[in-house]
């Protein structure tokens, strides 16, 4: 079967005042259809960097990423940002929650703002009671008028992954979804995680640092000099790369 979301050689390196940052050197990865996999590596290896080309926020400076059988990182600016609408949630690693808004509207944003200011109008209510099903769904409707400041770690990560579903996605990229919380709540995240998984057969891609968590996946990658290799097929080895800088000539 073919993958639902491919990254084929990706290299990515970053500049500042004339030196280069490599970090990532080649990434090749495909993610089956309804499958949960985890992105292991150390602080810096260039886990959210990846998840941002995965998920068009970024370019890569070679290679390509293919989803659903179409290449995406060369579409246009607003076919990129189509693509990240319809087809992909984002949980980013530090929720992205908007603070004066409340979780109604923070669930409401991707709906606002994928939409002209009539059109969001017309379709208003229904989108609403969208919003408010996935409150529901991760058990947070009697929330709905709390600002993210009113709210606790895991209950803004519950509201930032409702609203990772209001377009109904296929697939899920979720950086450090448990990374801020304590194991118990951690541990609700990932049941509710797994649940959407089965339930919805959302394809999801978390990165982690948590060893036990990645071992809960249905595959494991770990990022290893700039290049990710499945653990499965290539023994856990010490980590040895961390992205040095170099000047550029
Ligand atoms: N915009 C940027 N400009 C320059 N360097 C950057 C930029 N963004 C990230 N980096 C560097 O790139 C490397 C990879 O960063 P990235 O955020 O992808 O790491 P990570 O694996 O997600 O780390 P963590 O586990 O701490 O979240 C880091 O060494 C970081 O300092
Ligand atoms: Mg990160």
């Amino acid at each position: 079967m073919n993958p639902l979301l491919e990254a084929r050689g990706i290299c990515k390196s970053y500049y500042k005042n004339k030196i280069e940052l490599p970090v990532l050197r080649g990434v090749d990865v495909a993610f089956q259809h309804g499958e949960v996999s985890a992105l292991v590596g150390r602080s810096g290896s260039g886990k959210s960097t990846l998840m941002h080309l995965l998920a068009t926020l970024d370019q890569p400076d070679a290679g390509e990423v293919w989803f659903g059988g179409q290449r995406v990182d060369n579409l246009s600016r607003r076919q990129r940002d189509e693509y990240r609408n319809r087809q992909i949630g984002i949980i980013f690693q530090f929720y992205h929650l908007l603070p004066e808004l409340s979780a109604l509207e923070n669930v409401l944003t991707p709906a606002m703002i994928s939409r002209s200011v009539l059109g969001y109008c017309r379709d208003r209510k229904a989108l609403t009671l969208r919003a408010e099903a996935m409150l529901d769904r991760v058990g947070l409707l009697d929330r709905k008028t709390h600002k993210p400041a009113e709210m606790s770690g895991g209950e803004m990560q519950r509201v930032a992954i409702a609203r990772s579903l209001m377009s109904e996605p296929e697939l899920l990229l979720a950086d450090e979804p448990t990374g801020n919380l304590d194991t118990e709540t951690g541990e609700s995240i990932l049941q509710l995680l797994r649940q959407l998984n089965t339930e919805d057969d959302l394809t999801i891609v978390m990165i982690t640092h948590d060893e036990t968590i990645a071992e809960r996946a249905d595959r494991c990658y770990r990022m290893q000099d700039g290049l990710l290799v499945d653990r499965f097929t290539v023994e856990p080895a010490e980590e040895t790369f961390t992205p040095r800088a170099r000047v550029v000539a």
